[in-house]
């Protein structure tokens, strides 16, 4: 019993990590500044950020950030690769969204 409930917790552990956590939060709010700001600004003015925390924001999951991320690195042209995605979720996420 002991070793079927360990086999199931370590099956499932790999679920359980942290949303992005192979991304890394100074490279993604650097990121962030240099690549993301100015659009969002030209938007909702301020440093741009209530886009993130307007009530009626769209981002509900650690998937749909990643996603929403994704949209809008194509509207960049598709600059940034996927490591540079992860970087900005992880700082988005410890920023803003806080998802588990
Ligand atoms: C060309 C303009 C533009 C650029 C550049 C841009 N965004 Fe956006 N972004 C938008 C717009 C417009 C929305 C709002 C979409 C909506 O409300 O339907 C948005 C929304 C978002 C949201 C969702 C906010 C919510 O509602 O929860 C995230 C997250 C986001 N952007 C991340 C980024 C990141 C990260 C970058 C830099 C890689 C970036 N954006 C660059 C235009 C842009």
């Amino acid at each position: 019993m002991k070793l079927a409930i360990l086999t199931l917790t370590l099956l499932a552990a790999p679920a359980l990590a942290a949303p992005f956590a192979n991304g890394n939060t100074q490279a993604g709010k650097e990121l962030h500044q240099k690549k993301c700001t100015a659009c969002h600004i030209a938007k909702y003015s301020g440093d741009g950020s209530k886009i993130y925390t307007r009530a009626e924001r769209r981002v509900k999951t650690a998937s749909s950030l990643a996603q929403q991320i994704t949209t809008c690195n194509n509207a960049l042209g598709n600059e940034l690769f996927p490591e540079e995605e992860a970087h900005l979720g992880a700082y988005l996420n410890g920023q803003f969204y806080k998802f588990k």
